[in-house]
């Protein structure tokens, strides 16, 4: 949802921004622009469309400065256009604003600076920042903002300079991350760890209602009344070349092909297979808490949602505890109740997802104790949960989730088999083989990675379809509903996700020829139920792939195609059924010539409601 980043320092000023943008693409990508200050003139330069726009226009007519900001949209308020991209200016044209988030007061806010004789040249919400920042100002940019964010409601990250008191950077944030980058010499912010890896490691995360004034000297941090802040700084350990597509045609296929890396990233040091026994003290909620727990209720959205309907029936499977999954977005409108005894789960990859915010601060206010699943180090969600529990996944650059999704899964699976160590819930002998199953995991996702070529064979046939089907049952319903989802956000194709017993209920009207239908079959306790759905589909002409068993002899005369995978314990299939349904999709949107990393209108992280 839109990203923005702001240096100060002796390199190329458009460059360093340039290059911090496109790896920020990935937040927003309708319009992009940048402002800086060249010999306290403002030079600003916007394109609608992508930052290679962007790049191509400064490299027609280079724009020179000693520092500068720069941003990637995701419109909300205001269609994609030159005139709405960002930075947006005041009415003298001294000042310039860039804005992640949404000003939900705008619209009074404009009138009354209207009134006041400002003058607008944008359909945006952000336009009012500046204008605000002008009406306030005095000769002290953070004052000025101190008193704008005053009049402010909504969420924001802004980062805003004046050239009447330069050279300075002001950034504040209420709701979307931001992070100061701290060089040598050189100052950053940004609206995550990204552009700044290649610079430098020392990072410090700003808190809502906190203000870094940053200048060629170096960052100081203040609140929204003006006292100073002495603030951490983070040493950050991803490295720049994980977000590098190292010969991979696109980041969302390099990310699939980390899948047993990032799982096996995740259960390491946390499972130990000698004595059995989970070490996830790291997780800070206490196990007197967790034994008692008598409920489980996990708030997420997109994606992770879906790794959170897995987590469900890991959770209910191995410890025996009911477990309520909810979209965030709904969930913090519910008026919904909790007791003492039941254990939140927030999952979210980027921690900075404004509903699951919005809902772990809720059940907080409740007095429920959240534990967070979460990928990005000291985000938003990570700091202000209770609990956490990291993926390692390393960075996610395509805005479709495949690497963190299994990774969630990972975590899902090491909560379920610590709660139920803490309940008591397996025995000796089951939990040892849960265990070995669990680590097994990554090499069999290989094995299904190696088959890559003839599932992009496959995808070949389905280019041209419109619509898709995709079922599943048990614990591979997620999965059904995860395929469908990658399929349509990345190849514009219609596609739904089903869980087997619910076909005769509705879509088993929409079968025919020109629908064909993803089956999800391993051999586990509904495989039969399956099968007479798969001839259900059959008698009506349907078109039939399966995921199924490699030894499973049975399935391939009574489907059209097969694709095999190993055979694993059957909770654990999701890990292995997820990679055919990524693949086939991600070969689908890449032969029909779609942005595969940047699919149209949607954005890596929504930090909007
Ligand atoms: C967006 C992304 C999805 C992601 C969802 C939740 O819609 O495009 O890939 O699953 O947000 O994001 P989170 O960071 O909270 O997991």
């Amino acid at each position: 949802m839109c990203g923005i980043i702001g240096y100060i320092g002796p390199k190329s000023v458009a460059q360093v921004l340039i290059e911090g943008l496109k790896k920020l693409e990935y937040r927003g990508y309708d319009s992009a622009g940048i402002a800086v200050d060249d010999e306290n003139e403002i030079k600003v330069r916007r394109v609608k469309g992508k930052i290679s726009d962007l790049e191509e226009s400064l490299a027609k007519s280079p724009l020179q400065g000693s520092y500068g900001l720069g941003h990637t949209r995701w419109a909300t308020h205001g269609r994609p256009s030159e005139e709405n991209a960002h930075p947006h200016r005041d009415c003298t044209g001294s000042l310039v604003v860039v804005h992640n988030g949404i000003i939900e007061n705008y619209l009074p806010l404009k009138k009354k600076l209207k009134d006041e004789g400002h003058s607008f040249q944008t359909e945006t919400d952000t336009e009012v920042i500046a204008h605000l920042i002008e009406k306030y100002f005095q000769g002290s940019l953070e004052e000025a903002t101190q008193r704008a964010v005053q009049e402010l409601e909504g969420a924001y990250a802004i980062a805003a300079f004046s050239t009447q008191d330069a050279p300075k950077i002001v950034a504040t944030k209420v709701g979307p991350p931001a992070v100061v980058g701290l060089g040598e010499n050189e100052y950053f912010v940004s609206s995550d760890i990204n552009p700044l890896l290649s610079h430098t490691q020392r990072m410090v995360f700003l808190e809502d209602g906190e203000i870094a004034v940053i200048e060629p000297e170096g960052v100081r941090f203040s609140d929204f009344k003006g006292s100073s802040l002495e603030k951490r700084v983070d040493y950050l350990t991803w490295t720049p070349l994980m977000i590098e597509k190292e010969g991979f045609k696109h980041f969302m296929l390099k990310e699939i092909f980390e899948q047993p890396q990032v799982v096996r990233d995740t259960i390491t040091g946390r499972v130990s297979l000698d004595s059995g026994e989970m070490c996830l003290d790291e997780i800070g909620i206490s196990a007197e808490f967790l034994k008692k727990i008598k409920k489980t209720v996990i708030i997420a959205c997109g994606t992770s949602y879906h790794a959170g309907l897995v987590g469900k029936y890991f959770i209910e499977t191995l410890a025996d505890i009911p477990v309520d999954i909810e979209y965030a977005s709904e969930y913090r409108y519910r008026d919904f109740i909790l007791d003492r005894e039941t254990l939140v789960l927030v999952i979210s990859q980027s921690g900075e997802t404004a509903d699951v915010l919005a809902a772990l601060r809720a059940v907080k206010k409740r007095g429920a104790v959240p534990l967070a699943i979460c990928n990005v180090k000291n985000s938003s969600i990570a700091r202000e949960a209770e609990g956490l529990l990291y993926t390692h996944a390393g960075p996610e650059i395509g805005v479709a989730a495949t690497k963190t999704f299994s990774d969630q899964m990972a975590a899902l699976a090491l909560i379920a088999l610590h709660l139920a160590q803490l309940k008591e819930k397996v025995d000796s002998e089951t939990n040892f083989s849960l265990i070995e199953d669990l680590h097994r995991i990554p090499y069999r996702m290989e094995k299904i990675l190696s088959q890559a070529e003839s599932i992009e064979k496959l995808a070949r046939r389905f280019i041209s379809f419109s619509h898709f089907l995709y079922l599943g049952r048990w614990v591979n319903y997620p999965i059904a509903l995860e395929g469908a989802l990658k399929l349509k956000e990345i190849s514009y194709i219609h596609a739904e996700g089903y869980p087997g017993g619910e076909m005769k209920h509705g879509p088993i009207a929409l079968i025919d020829e020109k629908i064909p239908t993803m089956v999800i079959i391993p051999r586990d306790r509904v495989y039969e139920k399956m099968m007479s759905n798969i001839s259900e589909i059959k008698t009506r002409l349907g078109y039939i792939l399966a995921i199924a068993f490699e030894d499973d002899k049975e399935i391939q005369d009574k489907v059209d195609k097969v694709i095999s995978i190993p055979s694993t314990n059957p909770l654990f299939t999701p890990f292995l059924t997820t990679i055919p349904v990524q693949l086939f999709a991600y070969y689908i949107a890449a032969m029909r010539g779609a942005d595969v990393d940047q699919p149209r209108n949607l954005a890596k992280s929504v930090t909007v409601e």
